[in-house]
Protein backbone atom coordinates (compact mmCIF):
# COMPACT_ATOMS: atom_id res chain seq x y z
CA UNK A 1 0.00 0.00 0.00
CA UNK A 2 1.27 3.74 -1.08
CA UNK A 3 2.81 5.77 2.13
CA UNK A 4 0.12 8.32 1.75
CA UNK A 5 -2.90 5.83 2.30
CA UNK A 6 -4.77 5.40 5.62
CA UNK A 7 -7.30 3.26 4.58
CA UNK A 8 -8.32 1.56 1.21
CA UNK A 9 -11.81 1.77 0.65
CA UNK A 10 -12.13 -0.32 -2.81
CA UNK A 11 -9.97 -2.87 -3.42
CA UNK A 12 -8.86 -3.15 -6.94
CA UNK A 13 -10.62 -6.86 -6.75
CA UNK A 14 -13.90 -5.33 -6.46
CA UNK A 15 -13.18 -2.53 -8.96
CA UNK A 16 -12.90 -4.61 -12.15
CA UNK A 17 -15.39 -6.93 -10.85
CA UNK A 18 -18.00 -4.24 -11.02
CA UNK A 19 -16.51 -2.42 -14.21
CA UNK A 20 -17.02 -5.79 -15.79
CA UNK A 21 -21.01 -5.73 -14.80
CA UNK A 22 -21.33 -2.36 -15.76
CA UNK A 23 -19.79 -2.69 -19.20
CA UNK A 24 -21.73 -5.90 -19.72
CA UNK A 25 -24.84 -4.15 -18.36
CA UNK A 26 -24.25 -1.04 -20.93
CA UNK A 27 -23.48 -3.39 -24.06
CA UNK A 28 -26.88 -4.88 -23.43
CA UNK A 29 -29.13 -1.68 -22.89
CA UNK A 30 -27.27 0.00 -26.07
CA UNK A 31 -27.00 -2.79 -28.29
CA UNK A 32 -27.86 -1.90 -32.18
CA UNK A 33 -27.86 1.71 -30.55
CA UNK A 34 -25.02 4.42 -31.90
CA UNK A 35 -23.27 4.31 -28.33
CA UNK A 36 -20.91 6.93 -27.57
CA UNK A 37 -19.06 7.16 -24.29
CA UNK A 38 -18.22 9.75 -23.20
CA UNK A 39 -15.20 10.44 -20.58
CA UNK A 40 -14.43 13.27 -18.53
CA UNK A 41 -10.89 13.91 -18.11
CA UNK A 42 -8.64 13.41 -16.50
CA UNK A 43 -10.32 11.48 -13.47
CA UNK A 44 -12.85 8.83 -15.95
CA UNK A 45 -9.54 7.62 -18.05
CA UNK A 46 -8.83 4.03 -16.04
CA UNK A 47 -12.82 3.50 -15.86
CA UNK A 48 -13.61 4.07 -19.38
CA UNK A 49 -10.41 2.25 -20.76
CA UNK A 50 -11.86 -1.04 -18.85
CA UNK A 51 -15.39 -0.30 -20.30
CA UNK A 52 -14.31 -0.09 -23.54
CA UNK A 53 -16.96 0.87 -26.53
CA UNK A 54 -16.43 3.95 -28.44
CA UNK A 55 -14.85 6.92 -27.00
CA UNK A 56 -13.97 10.36 -26.90
CA UNK A 57 -13.40 12.58 -24.26
CA UNK A 58 -14.19 15.79 -23.29
CA UNK A 59 -11.51 18.03 -20.26
CA UNK A 60 -13.50 20.31 -18.35
CA UNK A 61 -12.47 22.53 -15.64
CA UNK A 62 -14.30 24.88 -12.80
CA UNK A 63 -14.07 28.43 -13.62
CA UNK A 64 -12.47 30.43 -10.96
CA UNK A 65 -11.63 29.29 -7.42
CA UNK A 66 -10.82 25.92 -7.16
CA UNK A 67 -11.64 25.38 -3.90
CA UNK A 68 -15.54 25.65 -4.61
CA UNK A 69 -17.76 24.24 -7.56
CA UNK A 70 -18.87 26.76 -9.29
CA UNK A 71 -21.22 24.04 -11.30
CA UNK A 72 -19.71 26.59 -14.04
CA UNK A 73 -16.72 24.74 -16.35
CA UNK A 74 -15.04 25.60 -19.16
CA UNK A 75 -14.31 23.47 -21.51
CA UNK A 76 -10.74 22.65 -22.12
CA UNK A 77 -11.36 19.82 -25.18
CA UNK A 78 -14.36 19.27 -27.10
CA UNK A 79 -15.37 16.24 -28.72
CA UNK A 80 -13.91 15.65 -31.86
CA UNK A 81 -17.36 14.68 -33.78
CA UNK A 82 -21.06 15.59 -33.70
CA UNK A 83 -23.37 14.10 -31.67
CA UNK A 84 -26.33 14.30 -33.48
CA UNK A 85 -26.93 11.26 -34.30
CA UNK A 86 -25.16 9.32 -30.89
CA UNK A 87 -26.60 8.28 -27.58
CA UNK A 88 -24.27 9.43 -25.35
CA UNK A 89 -23.12 8.01 -21.96
CA UNK A 90 -20.99 10.16 -19.78
CA UNK A 91 -18.62 8.33 -17.77
CA UNK A 92 -17.35 10.28 -14.60
CA UNK A 93 -15.70 9.16 -11.98
CA UNK A 94 -17.24 10.52 -9.06
CA UNK A 95 -20.27 12.43 -8.38
CA UNK A 96 -20.42 14.69 -5.75
CA UNK A 97 -22.36 18.10 -5.44
CA UNK A 98 -23.70 16.83 -9.30
CA UNK A 99 -22.74 20.30 -10.29
CA UNK A 100 -20.15 19.40 -13.13
CA UNK A 101 -22.46 16.84 -14.62
CA UNK A 102 -25.52 19.28 -14.49
CA UNK A 103 -23.63 21.87 -16.62
CA UNK A 104 -22.01 19.26 -18.60
CA UNK A 105 -25.23 17.80 -19.39
CA UNK A 106 -27.26 21.30 -20.28
CA UNK A 107 -24.44 21.46 -22.96
CA UNK A 108 -24.51 18.29 -24.53
CA UNK A 109 -28.00 18.36 -24.62
CA UNK A 110 -28.03 22.03 -26.27
CA UNK A 111 -26.08 19.82 -29.40
CA UNK A 112 -29.27 17.17 -30.03
CA UNK A 113 -28.15 14.22 -29.23
CA UNK A 114 -30.10 11.13 -29.42
CA UNK A 115 -30.67 10.62 -25.48
CA UNK A 116 -27.26 11.72 -23.07
CA UNK A 117 -27.03 9.35 -19.89
CA UNK A 118 -24.46 8.94 -17.25
CA UNK A 119 -22.42 6.55 -15.68
CA UNK A 120 -20.41 7.18 -12.75
CA UNK A 121 -17.74 4.56 -10.69
CA UNK A 122 -18.44 6.53 -7.71
CA UNK A 123 -21.34 7.71 -6.05
CA UNK A 124 -21.10 10.18 -2.64
CA UNK A 125 -24.41 9.86 -0.78
CA UNK A 126 -25.16 13.27 0.03
CA UNK A 127 -27.71 15.69 -0.68
CA UNK A 128 -26.68 17.40 -3.43
CA UNK A 129 -26.62 21.02 -5.04
CA UNK A 130 -28.74 19.85 -8.02
CA UNK A 131 -30.15 16.66 -8.64
CA UNK A 132 -28.49 14.40 -11.15
CA UNK A 133 -30.25 11.02 -12.23
CA UNK A 134 -27.56 8.52 -12.72
CA UNK A 135 -28.65 5.42 -15.00
CA UNK A 136 -25.01 3.28 -13.77
CA UNK A 137 -23.15 3.64 -10.88
CA UNK A 138 -20.77 1.62 -9.24
CA UNK A 139 -20.32 2.21 -6.17
CA UNK A 140 -22.05 4.27 -3.01
CA UNK A 141 -19.62 6.24 -0.45
CA UNK A 142 -19.67 8.24 1.92
CA UNK A 143 -18.58 12.24 1.93
CA UNK A 144 -14.77 11.17 2.26
CA UNK A 145 -12.26 12.67 -0.11
CA UNK A 146 -11.19 9.48 -2.01
CA UNK A 147 -7.84 9.30 -4.49
CA UNK A 148 -6.72 6.17 -6.90
CA UNK A 149 -7.88 4.74 -10.10
CA UNK A 150 -7.92 7.88 -12.25
CA UNK A 151 -8.73 9.82 -8.90
CA UNK A 152 -6.17 12.46 -7.34
CA UNK A 153 -5.26 14.76 -4.82
CA UNK A 154 -3.50 17.81 -6.07
CA UNK A 155 -2.62 15.99 -9.31
CA UNK A 156 -0.63 12.95 -7.18
CA UNK A 157 -2.61 9.30 -6.58
CA UNK A 158 -4.33 8.45 -10.26
CA UNK A 159 -1.95 5.58 -10.75
CA UNK A 160 -2.92 3.65 -8.04
CA UNK A 161 -4.69 0.40 -8.65
CA UNK A 162 -7.54 0.62 -5.70
CA UNK A 163 -9.35 3.57 -4.01
CA UNK A 164 -8.36 5.40 -0.86
CA UNK A 165 -8.18 7.35 1.61
CA UNK A 166 -5.38 10.16 2.21
CA UNK A 167 -3.58 10.30 5.85
CA UNK A 168 -3.96 13.56 6.93
CA UNK A 169 -0.19 14.08 6.54
CA UNK A 170 -0.54 13.75 3.04
CA UNK A 171 -2.73 16.88 2.66
CA UNK A 172 -0.21 19.79 2.37
CA UNK A 173 -0.97 22.81 4.03
CA UNK A 174 -0.36 24.94 1.41
CA UNK A 175 -2.28 23.43 -1.94
CA UNK A 176 -5.71 23.79 -1.80
CA UNK A 177 -7.86 21.82 -1.55
CA UNK A 178 -9.09 20.52 -5.22
CA UNK A 179 -13.48 20.86 -4.78
CA UNK A 180 -15.01 22.29 -2.10
CA UNK A 181 -17.12 19.90 0.14
CA UNK A 182 -13.97 17.37 0.75
CA UNK A 183 -14.01 17.52 4.39
CA UNK A 184 -10.72 16.20 5.84
CA UNK A 185 -10.87 12.40 5.72
CA UNK A 186 -11.09 11.83 9.56
CA UNK A 187 -13.77 15.17 10.20
CA UNK A 188 -15.28 13.60 7.21
CA UNK A 189 -15.84 10.34 9.21
CA UNK A 190 -18.52 12.43 11.95
CA UNK A 191 -20.89 12.57 8.96
CA UNK A 192 -20.97 9.31 8.07
P1 LIG B 1 -19.13 17.83 -8.40
O1 LIG B 1 -19.32 18.92 -9.43
O2 LIG B 1 -19.08 18.40 -7.00
O3 LIG B 1 -20.12 16.71 -8.53
O4 LIG B 1 -17.67 17.31 -8.60
C1 LIG B 1 -17.36 16.23 -9.38
C2 LIG B 1 -15.87 16.23 -9.70
O5 LIG B 1 -15.07 16.59 -8.58
C3 LIG B 1 -15.45 14.81 -10.06
O6 LIG B 1 -15.52 14.61 -11.43
C4 LIG B 1 -14.02 14.75 -9.56
O7 LIG B 1 -13.15 15.18 -10.57
C5 LIG B 1 -13.96 15.72 -8.41
N1 LIG B 1 -14.13 15.00 -7.12
C6 LIG B 1 -15.22 14.98 -6.34
N2 LIG B 1 -15.01 14.24 -5.23
C7 LIG B 1 -13.75 13.76 -5.32
C8 LIG B 1 -12.94 12.89 -4.48
O8 LIG B 1 -13.34 12.41 -3.40
N3 LIG B 1 -11.69 12.62 -4.94
C9 LIG B 1 -11.19 13.13 -6.10
N4 LIG B 1 -11.91 13.92 -6.91
C10 LIG B 1 -13.18 14.25 -6.53
MG1 LIG C 1 -14.17 14.18 -12.82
Amino acid sequence: MHKDIAEILIPEEEIHAKVVELGKQITRDYQDKNLLLLGVLKGAVPFIIDLLVDIDYMAISSYGNETHSTGVVRILKDLEAPIDQKHVLIVEDIVDSGLTLNYLMGMLKKRDPLSVHVCTLLNKVRKRDVEVELAYEGFTIPILFVVGYGMDYAQLYRNLPYIGILKPEAYSDTTERPETHHKHPLEAKDFV
